[in-house]
């Protein structure tokens, strides 16, 4: 496998560039390919079948048609359903997948209470039960929030301002800590503190950029070369949807 190779990420929608961002901060020598399953969102109420099925589709393009030599999971929700069949299936190649930063809440050791937010796939799933149970020892509240990542993708500011005054007014003055728990989620971290104040946020990206520097490495694939790309693909139909996501997520990228 040739170093100058892609490492390709994929998400449900554009979201996902919240981890990518990272990922060129941590790699900025590595070709990147995003694909956005915009066609097929949200994920966060699909069956583990579906998560799993599509989340092999993409990646067997991914590995087959694009030639990744390593694939990012920049998704809390297919991280959490399909990690594993994806392992066994594609054992060659390095797959790293995101997962809520809980843990790092926990290395901090918080005085504060914590919120984690998520989608209902997520938060259902065994992994995360896992997870959450291995760094629980401070009081913690978990909050599923159904179509938060739909509206975050659609872009209004309004909408996801309207619909977290609904959902997270109860925990204003309660919480300190948010783990934001939805790759989607950072993209909305103003509209989030307009309705908690002033919280501290974590979120699973930085953790994976250095879990996938560390793959590249162990696989002696990092790439030495000069500054890399990032190519964006998009599942829709529709064209212009799918030039639509392609101009919000390299705005979101320069930023
Ligand atoms: N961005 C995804 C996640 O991290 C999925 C959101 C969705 O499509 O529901 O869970």
């Amino acid at each position: 496998m040739s170093s100058s190779a892609p490492v390709g990420f994929f998400d449900s929608g554009i979201g996902g560039v919240t981890v990518l961002k990272e990922a060129i901060r941590l790699l900025p020598n590595e070709n990147y390919i995003f694909f956005s399953d915009s066609k097929n969102n949200p994920y966060g109420d699909k069956s583990d079948g579906e998560i799993i099925a599509r989340s092999k589709e993409i990646t067997r393009f991914l590995i087959n048609e694009k030639h990744c030599k390593a694939i990012v999971i920049a998704c809390n929700t297919a991280s959490a359903k399909a990690a594993k069949s994806l392992r066994a299936e594609f054992s060659k190649i390095p797959i790293a997948a995101i997962e809520p930063a809980y843990k790092v809440v926990h290395d901090a050791r918080p005085t504060g209470a914590t919120l984690i937010m998520a989608t209902k796939g997520t938060i259902k799933s065994e992994k995360f039960r896992r997870l959450y149970y291995s760094y629980y020892d401070h009081h913690t509240s978990i909050h599923s929030c159904p179509g938060l990542a739909d509206l975050i993708e659609n872009g209004s500011s309004d909408e996801v301002l309207d619909y977290l005054k609904k959902t997270l007014a109860p925990y204003k003055g309660k919480v300190q800590n948010v783990v934001l728990g939805c790759t989607h989620y950072p993209l909305a971290k103003k509209e989030i503190a307009a309705v908690l104040g002033n919280v501290d946020f974590f979120d699973g990206a930085p953790g994976i950029a250095k879990r996938l520097k560390y793959l590249l490495q162990k696989n002696d694939i990092l790439n030495g070369g000069t500054a890399g790309n990032t190519e964006f693909i998009d599942s829709a139909e529709d064209e212009e949807i799918r030039k639509a996501k392609a101009a919000r997520f390299y705005d979101i990228l320069k930023r």
